[in-house]
């Protein structure tokens, strides 16, 4: 990958991704760079020619192929700052952890994501995929986002431009790098809403090396239920072993790699598609290129 000068010395060659994943699994990023702003980025993305660019916030949902990754991994962990805007509303960076956020706004006494009790990550990525809890998800308070396109540009997209539904939030092909959340004026955190979710994740194995729930729940379904009810419980590849505790966990129990893995994944969703007819669809997402610089 030709890279311009400048910029050349912001990349690390052959960074190992696994221990930036909750799964600890996953090969080496060929180039990687944790630029500290967008601007940064901008200058990132336009030095470069013929590159497939991928984007790691977290970690904690994705699944990262084993080998090496050609390209360019974009870290947001420097992508932190928060700037708030009025007593309700922050411009707060893609990177920013979003346990952060959400023990910010409990101790602002400011309501509103409370279901995000527990969930990991970056704000970034939890945008990204619309991460919640209950039938609520963070992008309810995304007002609007700024994000870096394939041609370096910086772009502004508004609440309404960018469409987001169940763990989805409708922007592609595009680095998210700031995000401007809103919460409803005079509305205080709800402690005992917030303890409501916190003691759901009790159900959960988040001591253990994972990314969340594998699948999503199709409507009408819980796919932890009809994964349970399938027999997948314990069944297992390699070191990858589906937690006793939430059938919809995959635990990398011992060094189990990205191939062992998917191979679980993809095994369980077969047991439910043979006893059910259900074709679970995942929620743990593939590591794949936000965009190709040409
Ligand atoms: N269940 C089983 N067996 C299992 C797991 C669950 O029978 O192995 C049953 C439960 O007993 C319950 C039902 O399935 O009756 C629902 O399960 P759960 O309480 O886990 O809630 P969920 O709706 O499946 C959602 C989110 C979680 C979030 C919880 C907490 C999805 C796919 N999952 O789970 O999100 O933490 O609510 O409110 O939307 C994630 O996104 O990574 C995630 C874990």
């Amino acid at each position: 990958m030709p890279l311009n000068d400048i910029y050349s010395a912001k990349f690390t060659e052959n960074v190992k991704l696994s221990s930036l994943t909750t799964l600890c699994a996953g090969g080496e990023a060929e180039f990687f760079a944790s630029p500290s702003n967008a601007e940064e980025l901008c200058g990132i993305i336009q030095s470069l020619k013929g590159c497939p660019v991928y984007v790691i916030g977290g970690g904690s949902n994705i699944l990262i192929p084993d080998g090496k990754i050609p390209g360019l991994v974009i870290s947001s962990r420097k992508l932190t700052q928060i700037k708030w805007l009025n007593a309700s509303s922050a411009e707060i960076g893609a990177g920013y952890p979003l346990p952060l956020l959400v023990k910010t706004l409990r101790e602002k006494n400011i309501g509103g994501l409370e279901f995000a009790v527990g969930i990991p990550g970056t704000l970034g990525g939890a945008v990204s995929g619309n991460a919640g809890a209950g039938g609520k998800g963070v992008c309810m308070f995304a007002d609007s986002v700024k994000a870096v396109d394939p041609s370096g540009d910086i772009i502004t997209l508004r609440r309404g431009e960018f469409d987001y539904g169940y763990r989805h939030c409708g922007i592609s092909g595009a680095i998210i790098t700031s995000v401007v959340m809103s919460f409803p004026d005079g509305v205080s955190w709800n402690e005992e809403e917030a303890s409501n979710f916190a003691a759901k994740r009790k159900s959960q194995p988040l001591d253990s090396h994972n990314a969340g729930c594998t699948f999503k729940n199709p409507e009408g379904h819980s796919a932890g239920k009809l994964l349970d009810e399938s027999g997948c419980k314990g069944m297992c590849c390699g070191g990858a072993v589906v937690s006793d505790k939430h059938a919809n966990f995959i635990i990398n129990r011992n060094k189990a790699t990205s191939s062992e893995i998917e191979e679980l994944i993809e095994l369980c969703a077969l047991k439910v598609y043979e006893r059910t007819g259900i074709k679970l669809e995942r929620e743990i997402k593939p590591f794949m290129p936000c965009f190709s610089v040409k």
